[in-house]
């Protein structure tokens, strides 16, 4: 879709009414730009039928012209978080009734709540919107007259600028690189293997310019990764290790590394899923598809920082070679992972993979997961979950969420949680004692992973872990098609600019 800056109003495009309930409609941006019939006719039928948040009404000017008029909540009610819900109800209107040019206004989404500037906000917007004309249809058959999408949308500003126009650019590639990462994780497990997620990499890595490298089976068992060969054994499809490099800041300083879940399809293993939460595991691979995005939108957006990626990939599968409960599995580190439920496994995978961070000395990891259940059971869907022993990145990221749209709530990081994943044959046991809690008995296991070097040495690498089960999938209300929600990229793109 076109995202393009403009100050006037060109003649195919329909005008987009944003209406505060209960405001004065005259001072709208638009009216000023409509022949003066039109102008009355929107006035009269206001008059009738005030706007109501929530509201919206496509009209016929006098003119043969369309308009969409779109109540919002009243000024003092309205905040950025409604901007960006409006921004996405706009496109989904727009798609519903098969507008191929639609005009807004910028200005019209300026709320109280939002703390950046005008460009983070034209940023933001242009990543809403864009991801709202996005829908899942590759293996369904076209309508007659096809898929409909929006082709354009003209940003209307009061006074040109690059800098809008350019955050706006900026914006639409972000957006691109959520719904790419999206399209992976809708592809269904028979299709998304984990050689096929490490060729989506390679892909990606060619088209956005950033170093790929591959491990196989025989490469990940010579580096002593049990965690990830344990999972794997009972798929015939074998793992792979995805290894992403943008460095592209200065030749000294240390990379911020990104570790994404990848199982491209989690059964539970030998410790079956309940049909009913299965069908969506397909989707278990999203922190890994977040990963590869992330960097190739740094990657287009030029980033000068050095960020890695890292992806283990597997598939949990029940069979006659599956790893087994009780298994005790050597982790890269050499801590073994006493395995007490094999659907536990996002956790014994990253084992490994967080290890393998250490050796870029990064200032920072960050994973990347669809973790636990139990983190949508705490938080419902509109919200990742975030651990952290960092104040300050705890601090950074919600405010990045909320900059963004992608939502981070954190939970507790604290080592009275240890006792409850303390293994009786092995170090760590991957699930915790009782059925409490089990997102931050997750995180508390991760944590073993990043806080000792397998050395002994007492380095301590900060580190962040977002569960991003809660935000695996849209909901009712979001305003984006069924499926992927692509959970996590604006956040940690902006983050890893801005940091
Ligand atoms: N991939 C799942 C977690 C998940 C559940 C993600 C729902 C998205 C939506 C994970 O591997 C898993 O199965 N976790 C178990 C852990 C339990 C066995 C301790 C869970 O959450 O039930
Ligand atoms: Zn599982
Ligand atoms: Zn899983």
């Amino acid at each position: 879709m076109k995202i393009a800056l403009a100050n006037i109003l060109s003649k195919d495009a329909v005008p987009v009414f944003l209406l505060h309930e209960g405001g004065a409609t005259r001072k709208h941006q638009f009216f000023k730009l409509l022949a003066k019939d039109d102008r009355n006719h929107i006035t009269a039928f206001l008059k009738k039928s005030p706007p109501k948040a929530d509201c919206s009404h496509l009209i016929f000017m006098p003119s043969k012209r369309e308009a969409l008029l779109l109540g919002v909540a009243a000024k003092d009610k309205f905040s950025h978080r409604k901007a960006f819900l409006a921004a996405r109800r706009i496109v989904s209107l727009a798609r519903s009734e098969k507008l191929k040019h639609i005009a807004v206004s910028l200005d019209g989404f300026l709320a109280p709540g939002f703390l950046g500037t005008t460009e983070a906000l034209a940023e933001a917007l242009a990543t809403q919107v864009e991801i709202a004309n996005f829908e899942f249809v590759k293996y369904k058959t076209a309508p007659q007259w096809g898929w409909f999408f929006v082709d354009q949308i003209s940003v209307l500003v009061k006074k040109h600028s690059p800098q809008i126009a350019q955050a706006l650019a900026r914006g639409k590639i972000i957006g691109e690189e959520i719904n790419s990462a999206r399209t992976i994780s809708n592809t269904p497990g028979g299709d998304m293997t984990p050689i096929k997620l490490a060729e989506a990499a390679v892909r990606a890595g060619e088209n956005c310019k950033f170093k790929v490298s591959i491990l196989n089976e025989k490469e990940i068992r010579r580096l002593g990764m049990g965690g990830i060969i344990g999972v794997s054994r009972g798929s015939t499809e074998r793992p792979r290790f995805i290894i992403m490099e943008h460095l592209k800041g200065g030749k000294n300083e240390k990379p911020v590394v990104l570790v994404g879940k990848g199982v491209t399809f989690d059964t539970g293993g030998l410790n079956i899923k309940e049909d009913e939460h299965m069908s969506e595991m397909h989707m278990d691979m999203s922190g890994g598809a977040a990963v590869i995005h992330i960097l190739s939108a740094l990657s287009r957006l030029k980033t000068k920082k050095n960020v890695i990626g890292i992806v283990p990939a597997v598939e949990n599968m029940p069979s006659g070679s599956s790893y087994h409960p009780g298994d005790l599995l050597k982790t890269m580190s050499g801590k073994t992972i006493e395995v007490l439920n094999t659907d536990a496994e996002g956790r014994v995978i990253l084992a490994d993979a967080l290890e393998y961070s250490k050796k870029y000395k990064p200032r920072l990891v960050v994973d990347i997961a669809t973790l636990t259940g139990a983190a949508v059971v705490a938080l419902g869907q509109r919200a990742s979950a975030l651990f952290t022993t960092s104040e300050d990145l705890e601090r950074a990221l919600r405010s990045t969420g909320e900059q963004t749209g992608d939502f981070v709530w954190p939970l507790p990081l604290w080592e009275e949680y240890e006792e409850d994943i303390k293994g009786t044959f092995g170090d760590v046991a991957n699930i915790g004692k009782t059925r409490y809690g089990g997102a931050v008995t997750a995180a508390a296991f991760l944590w073993q992973f990043i806080k000792d070097s397998s050395a002994g040495s007492d380095i301590v690498i900060p580190w962040v872990h977002i569960d991003i089960a809660p935000r695996m999938t849209s909901i009712e209300g979001d305003y984006l098609a069924k499926g992927a929600a692509g959970a996590a990229i604006a956040l940690l793109v902006k983050f890893l600019r801005e940091s």
